[in-house]
């Protein structure tokens, strides 16, 4: 087993990375500080996984609730669903939320922690690539709104994440190279050997290798950690984390979320790079890499049937958008990254317009 510790100011807690976790009866138990427990899942990970927690935890008071599976019932509506049950099981502040599942469920999870008696505690049980490398670190939790995605949120640090690699065996190929995504953008932020050594054992990896995965996970998990330590809400470094993010989610909501996350950040990546070209921050090289490494790892090098002026208006719309004016995050290189404003507001749209099919 692995752990990465996460040293935020508000409080550091473990990150263990291993198969057989959620089995192990000491691991998620031993977080545990009161007596009763609220297990969220969702409908398909719930059947899949849940068994293996439950037995670890029966010294305590269980209760539970399978969310519908899907980012679209991340809203309102079910949070307030998920607060529902937990006042009729008569969860006390002492309670702790165990989630189990992808990015959709520990975002939601983790906002009713952060809100359920002004604050309990959480165990995020990570069960996707992307979760595991990504959205479980760093305590960013959040429920979309009609007038946006992640629009309504907190942070809250949860006490502890127990990422059991197991659980990706039933997790399909597609999620899987949606996950590659957010590892290969940690990857570009902040770690040139750790690019490299994706370049050519990214196969391995999507392979499920285990030794592969357990290190892509980890060293993903470390870049995270160690910017979320310097910045923990956001307010300098942590941006940097958005890196081909203002494209991705305008793909992703254009295209009505027929692009998964991961498969966005991916172009969104490339467009970055393609910008820092022109502004003169990159070499023609870098876009040519991230290009082969998409290529590798089954991940989109276009933008398939969307109108790029589109995209460009949803750009603008952006929380990223500083006093009127967007703002990016560039690679300049494999492992290093800025935040830029200076580039012709036409730029981003122009550069779409080259990758659109
Ligand atoms: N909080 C953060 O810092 C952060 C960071 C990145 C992404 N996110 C959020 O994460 C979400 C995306 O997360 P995701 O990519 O994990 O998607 P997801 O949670 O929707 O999971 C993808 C699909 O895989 C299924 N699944 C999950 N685990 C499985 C398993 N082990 N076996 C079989 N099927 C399984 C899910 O039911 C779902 O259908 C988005 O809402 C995004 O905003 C949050």
């Amino acid at each position: 087993m692995k752990t990465v510790t996460v040293e935020a100011a508000s409080g550091s807690y473990p990150v263990h990375i291993g198969r057989g976790l959620l089995s192990d009866p000491d691991l998620v138990a031993g977080m545990v500080a009161g007596k009763q427990v609220f297990l969220i899942s969702n409908e398909t990970v719930g059947p899949m996984h849940e068994a293996a927690l439950e037995k670890a935890l029966v010294a305590f008071e269980i209760s539970k609730y399978e969310l519908p599976d899907g980012e679209r019932f991340k809203n309102l509506e079910y949070f307030s669903v998920l607060l529902d049950k937990m006042v009729a099981s008569g969860m006390h502040r002492d309670a702790t939320i165990v989630s189990l599942g992808g990015g959709v469920v520990s975002d939601i999870a983790g906002f009713a922690a952060a809100c359920y008696q002004r604050g309990i505690a959480h165990v995020i049980c990570p069960t996707t690539l992307l979760a595991q490398a990504d959205a479980a670190i760093g305590g960013k939790t959040a429920i979309n709104h009609s007038g946006g995605k992640n629009l309504v949120g907190a942070f809250h640090q949860p006490i502890g994440v127990v990422t059991d690699l197991a659980t990706l065996d039933t997790l399909d190929d597609r999620q899987m190279r949606a996950g590659m995504a957010e590892i290969v953008k940690s990857a570009l932020i902040a770690d040139k050997t750790f690019f490299g050594w994706l370049e050519s054992h990214a196969g391995e990896v999507l392979a499920r290798d285990r030794q592969s995965l357990t290190h892509a996970i980890e060293t993903s998990c470390r870049i995270k950690a160690r910017i979320v330590a310097e910045d923990e809400k956001e307010t300098g470094s942590r941006a940097l984390l958005n890196l081909g993010h203002s494209f991705a989610h305008a793909i992703e909501a254009e295209s009505g979320y027929r692009y998964l996350h991961g498969e966005a950040v991916a172009v969104g990546l490339l467009l970055a790079a393609e910008v820092a070209v022109r502004v003169g921050l990159a070499d023609a090289e870098l876009v040519q890499r991230i290009f082969d490494l998409n290529e590798r790892c089954g991940l989109p090098t276009g933008i398939e049937g969307l109108d790029p002026g589109k995209l460009a208006k949803v750009m603008a719309m952006d929380k990223k958008v500083l006093s009127g004016k967007l703002t990016l995050v560039l690679p300049e290189k494999p492992g290093s990254v800025v935040l830029c404003d200076s580039f012709d507001p036409a730029l981003p749209e122009s550069v779409m317009r080259e990758y659109c099919r």
